[in-house]
């Protein structure tokens, strides 16, 4: 019988760098409360959010994906023909196809990289990372590039209380390559099926556009959000997630330096702080306070705050844990670069 060869990749995967774009328009409280009639007040007691960044019109998916991509791969000293894989983990390229990440790939200048979107809605990035690290320990690529990233201003509906004050757009990048010890920890991550409806985009594209039969209703097919259910299954079940990650690297909440849970809610990051009984050393990522929730780029830019603010130091040992629409989840110990 014939066999073919196999593969084997590097001993063991890190992230070796980490990148961030945050748009330049910054939409403070008082910009969007008039529409949905709510408060500043509000808004900071029941998320956090005292601001997000919404993108301009050139402030592009694969504009904030490149500048973010440039800084990771600058801070890894790693050059783009170095890159073997872009992995884009996005759900506001609101083209089906091609993917974003071959024009990203491109623009970086990689040597035809492979690229490909993956969606996970807020999960995502956390879903790429260990895509990555299992490509460059199975030997099917050196280094990937991970980023998150979105335009959620695009397909918010700025009149919807529920979501209205909550998504914002911007940019996150890694790059994960080799490394001689262990840097990403084995992934903990499910979905939850029973709970497609909770957050979902409300129309289908052919309703939107219409079929060669049918004219369309011509409005963008918004997100919509069941926010008090999410609520409650991410404040409740996520903490239970994050401690079966921490088993899974063999830690404790006592190895840990950094919390760096999804940008979703300031109280569903405290609940899970408080269910997990992390010590009080542990430092926790509250980014979403100025940039709002930005779905699958909301834990590489914590991350990014968390190491330019000193906050997050070369070697820390952090938990990260991603879950949103589908109900997708995701999570893993990494050390920080
Ligand atoms: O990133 C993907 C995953 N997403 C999440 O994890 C988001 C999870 N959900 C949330 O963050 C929260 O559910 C929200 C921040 C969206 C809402 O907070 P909540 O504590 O769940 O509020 P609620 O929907 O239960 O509404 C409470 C009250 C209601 O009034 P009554 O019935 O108590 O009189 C709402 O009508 O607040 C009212 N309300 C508002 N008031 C002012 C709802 N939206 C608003 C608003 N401004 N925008």
């Amino acid at each position: 019988m014939t066999s073919i060869a196999g593969s084997a990749g590097a001993p063991h995967a890190s992230i070796l760098g980490v990148g961030a774009y945050r748009p330049s328009r910054v939409i403070p409280n008082s910009e969007v409360v008039d529409a949905i009639e709510s408060s500043d007040e509000w808004i900071q007691q029941r998320s956090g959010i005292k601001q997000r960044r919404w993108a301009a019109p050139d402030e592009t998916v694969q504009l904030m994906s490149v500048a973010a991509s440039r800084e990771a791969l600058e801070r890894a000293g790693i050059q783009p023909e170095q890159v073997d894989c872009v992995i884009v983990a996005t759900v506001t390229h609101l083209l089906q196809t091609p993917a974003v990440a071959t024009a990203v790939a491109h623009e970086l200048g990689t040597q035809n990289a492979a690229a490909f979107d993956i969606s996970a809605a807020c999960a995502g990035f956390c879903h790429g990372v260990s895509l990555a690290a299992d490509m460059v320990k199975g030997g099917s690529a050196g280094h990937v590039l991970v980023i998150g990233v979105e335009r959620l201003s695009d397909i918010t509906d700025l009149y919807d209380r529920g979501t209205a004050f909550i998504f914002a757009d911007g940019a996150g990048a890694v790059v994960v390559g080799p490394s001689e010890t262990p840097g990403i920890g084995p992934v903990v991550w499910g979905s939850d099926g029973e709970q497609f409806d909770l957050i979902r985009q409300k129309e289908d594209w052919r309703d939107v556009v219409g079929t060669p039969t049918a004219p369309g209703s011509g409005v963008m097919p918004h997100l919509v959000m069941q926010g008090n259910p999410v609520f409650r299954w991410a404040s409740f079940a996520m903490a239970k997630v994050g401690q079966q990650a921490l088993d899974r690297a063999g830690i404790s909440v006592d190895d840990l330096d950094l919390f760096v849970p999804h940008q979703a809610n300031m109280r569903i990051i405290d609940a899970m702080a408080r269910s997990m009984k992390l010590p009080e050393r542990v430092k926790i990522a509250r980014d979403i306070a100025e940039q709002g929730n930005t779905s699958a780029a909301s834990i590489p830019l914590a991350l990014h705050r968390m190491m330019e603010e000193g906050d997050a130091r070369s070697g820390d040992v952090a938990l990260l844990i991603a879950f949103g629409a589908g109900l997708a989840y995701a999570a893993q110990v990494v050390t920080v670069p």
